[in-house]
């Protein structure tokens, strides 16, 4: 079998371990020819692919970002853009394409396999907002990263008095906020799922103060919004998928908290340093268990879904589950953390 692997969406820790893993087993075991697609769905566009051999997925297992490229392009808004990958797919001699994408990536992945088009998905994403599965790859990673920056955050603001806002991803849901925020101690989470009461918040800062407590860490997800309101654009300009760029919540929250409270406060936004550098080991293992679950089943011909991870067991779910639904942060891990609030 010839079987082509492309990364669509923004890049996760953790691709090149999921290629790693599935070129391996791939050509050792099963012997199939394996194709990298450049630049996610663009490369089946425009037909733009190279080997992949075991040579050159050496040494890729801790590298972050991905050797094949990544990008937006969704086929449904190029001119035929649906047969043109069909018949590419066709020209190329590919028997399969695994498909390692967010949602977007991974809904078109479900209306071409309808259209005909065999391939596997593999959960990628570091909001972890992915249905179907328990976690997907970089969101530990991410995790990680937001949770030593607030430590380092933490001494800085001790220091001088001040309340700190930690703008996190997380687009239309607040995974990130809210493990990084219980991990890391905040003193409020405010994410996407529940609009904020900007006047609660201060009063947490505020009870604090009271106790003694001369600093605060808030946390905030990109795709918070307040109560009443919308969520804040950095730009009104959408992507292909129709998403418009986030960013700007934390500085909207932290001029609020100066203004109602009076007590200095500054802003740190992480943006894609969250995105950025090697993979943990638990999103190496993670990676790798998915890479190998998708060569599998390609060799199984088991076209249409997805790799997950439910408890400790990798299984395969349809990829219709995943493109129409979404997975929103546990409310029920919000309330342990709103325990910690104040
Ligand atoms: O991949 C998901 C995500 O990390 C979101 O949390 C964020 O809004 C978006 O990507 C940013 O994407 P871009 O790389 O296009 O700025």
């Amino acid at each position: 079998m010839k079987v082509g692997i492309l990364s669509g969406g923004g890049d996760a820790p953790g691709i090149n371990a999921v290629i790693r893993a599935a070129v391996r087993k791939g050509i050792v075991y099963h012997k199939f020819e394996m194709i990298g697609i450049r630049d996610g769905w663009h490369g089946l566009l425009e037909n733009d692919t190279f080997p992949l051999t075991l040579e050159s997925i050496s040494g890729i297992l801790p590298k972050g970002g991905s050797i094949l490229g990544t990008s937006r392009t969704n086929p449904f808004k190029r001119r035929n853009g649906a047969r043109k990958i069909l018949k590419n797919t066709d020209k190329l001699g590919l028997d399969a394409v695994i498909v390692i994408g967010g949602d977007d990536t991974l809904t078109v992945a479900y209306k071409l396999y309808e259209k005909g088009l065999s391939c596997v998905g593999v959960p990628k994403t570091i909001d972890n907002d992915l249905w179907g599965t328990d976690y997907t790859f970089g969101f530990n990673t991410a995790v990680s990263i937001a949770t030593e920056a607030l430590d380092r955050l933490h001494s800085t603001a001790e220091a001088h008095h001040r309340v700190m806002i930690v703008e996190v991803m997380g687009r239309n849901a607040g995974w990130i906020a809210l493990e990084a925020g219980i991990a890391g101690g905040a003193d409020a989470i405010l994410i996407p799922e529940i609009p904020f009461d900007i006047d609660k918040v201060c009063k947490y800062i505020e009870a604090r103060r009271k106790r003694g407590i001369t600093f605060s860490i808030i946390v905030v997800a990109e795709g918070a919004k307040p109560k009443g309101g919308k969520e804040i654009v950095y730009s009104k300009t959408v992507d292909e998928f129709g998403h418009a760029k986030l960013g700007g919540v934390g500085y909207y929250v932290g001029k609020e908290i100066e203004k109602r409270t009076g007590i200095e406060t500054r802003v740190v936004v992480l943006g894609h340093l969250q995105r950025g550098g090697s993979p943990t080991a638990f999103d190496r293992i993670l990676a790798t268990r998915y890479g190998v679950a998708a060569i599998d089943l390609v060799k199984q011909k088991k076209f249409g879904r997805m790799v997950a991870l439910k408890g400790n067991k990798i299984l395969s779910i349809p990829l219709k589950e995943v493109a129409t639904r979404k997975k929103t942060a546990d409310l029920k891990l919000y309330e342990l953390a709103s325990v910690f609030f104040g």
